[in-house]
């Protein structure tokens, strides 16, 4: 008997709770994988992955970086979407915003908001630690990070977990989705319109009174749906990928209770476990790219105008770079995961989330040294962007 040619379909929910051995599979049997109902190929070893991800222009994001929607790609695209001379404008005029002052001035605010959060939790039999806290965290930091009042935060979350609402069977987003999309879309705008008129020292404030200096244009502020675009950017990408590593890391720290003891025993071991985590259990497991040009790779074409997946998630559990790769291990010696991304499109609020994710792991564990999860009401987020779980009942004390 001969064993099957491995299938991956990203879109398969079954397949998503847990990749890893037909990713494994992909690596050893099909590096150059295609899928024929999908049209699109993968890639899902480190080197490959980490090569296509330094070459720009072979690997072009100028379509977007999700599979589906590269058929049609945004008129009016985010920066993510973009491909340089107009990225390189875009992120130089963005990254001036995000000062190492201005993300280690958040640290105290990140942790008061974990103490908010956690406190009220202490004495609690069982809680859903993604619901009361992992899901609510992120959408506060980066509403701290714009310079949003601390009066309109909650609000702002709300809305932004009303983005989240889907009608029972339906994948899009329902009316009261759209609605709240909309009232945050106008939120922003009325920032925007504030922070121009009375500065102050915040990212918003510099984005909108800065300069971008486009290709064949001459320099000019940014339009004001620009500026919505950018607020949109940076939630999006800054809320669903914390909260996912959030689910990930309570997740882990329990089925793995002997790596969990090391860091309340030692703390300084967080930063190290944060890394980990991130390579153990990518947040954003894939990012698609458009091919520009034919490559020869493994003995095969990856052919002109075609989409390739690049599976960040399967590059690191790749056992050529991460030896004993399904181990989980927060002493690892850990040189370059790709969790963050590499290459002109690296993660712009890394520093932000690492920072985060440490600070979040030390409130945790400094009341919750131990804790069980109720793995059989997990459940998985199943989205185009990230993977991980949106409820996480947790038992403290077990
Ligand atoms: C654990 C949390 C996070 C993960 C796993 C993550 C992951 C990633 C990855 C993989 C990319 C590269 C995408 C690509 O190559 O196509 C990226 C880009 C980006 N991230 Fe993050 N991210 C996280 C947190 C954040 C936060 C907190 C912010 C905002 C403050 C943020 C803002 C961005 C932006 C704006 C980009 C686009 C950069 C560009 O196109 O030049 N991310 N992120």
């Amino acid at each position: 008997m001969t064993t099957p040619a491995v299938e991956y379909d990203p879109y398969d929910y079954a397949l998503d709770e847990n990749p890893h051995p037909v990713w494994k599979r992909l690596r050893d049997e099909q590096p150059l994988y295609y899928n024929e109902q999908y049209d699109f190929y993968a890639l899902s070893r480190y080197r490959d992955v980490l090569d296509a991800s330094l070459d720009h222009e072979t690997y072009s994001s100028g379509r977007g970086t999700v599979i589906e929607m590269m058929d049609a790609p945004l008129a009016d695209p985010p920066m993510i979407f973009m491909d340089p001379p107009r990225h390189t404008s875009f992120r130089k005029l963005v990254s001036k915003t995000f000062t190492p002052r201005r993300i280690a001035a958040l640290e105290p605010r990140i942790r008061a908001l974990c103490a908010g959060y956690l406190d009220p939790l202490q004495g609690e039999e069982c809680f859903d630690y993604l619901v009361e806290f992992g899901a609510k965290l992120p959408v506060m930091v980066i509403s701290s990070l714009l310079g949003v009042p601390e009066s309109d935060q909650d609000q702002l979350r709300i809305w932004s977990d009303m983005t989240l609402h889907r009608e029972p069977g339906e994948t899009g987003p329902s009316q009261e989705s759209l609605d709240a999309n909309r009232e945050i879309a106008l939120y922003w705008r009325d920032q925007i319109e504030e922070k121009r008129r009375q500065p102050v020292d915040d990212i918003l404030s510099d984005l909108v009174t800065a300069d971008v200096e486009l290709p064949g244009e001459a320099p000019r502020p940014l339009t004001k749906r620009e500026a919505v675009a950018f607020c949109f950017l940076i939630s999006n990408a800054g809320n669903e990928t914390v909260a996912r590593f959030l689910g990930w890391a309570a997740t882990l720290l329990a089925r793995f209770p002997a790596e969990r003891a090391k860091l309340v025993a030692n703390p300084d071991l967080i930063p190290n476990a944060v890394e980990e985590i991130l390579r153990y259990e990518a947040p954003s497991p894939i990012q698609a790219r458009w091919v520009t040009r034919d490559v020869e790779l493994h003995g095969k074409r990856l052919p002109r105008d075609s989409k390739v997946a690049l599976l960040t998630a399967s590059a690191n559990r790749d056992e050529r770079e991460f030896p004993d790769s399904d181990r989980f291990d927060v002493t690892r010696e850990i040189r370059q995961h790709l969790s963050l991304g590499f290459g002109i499109h690296f993660c712009l609020g890394a520093s932000l989330a690492r920072m985060e994710a440490r600070v979040a792991l030390e409130e945790t564990l400094r009341r919750f040294p131990t804790w069980e999860v109720d793995e059989s009401g997990l459940e998985m987020v199943h989205t185009s962007t990230v993977r991980g779980y949106a409820k996480v009942a947790i038992r403290p004390g077990a």
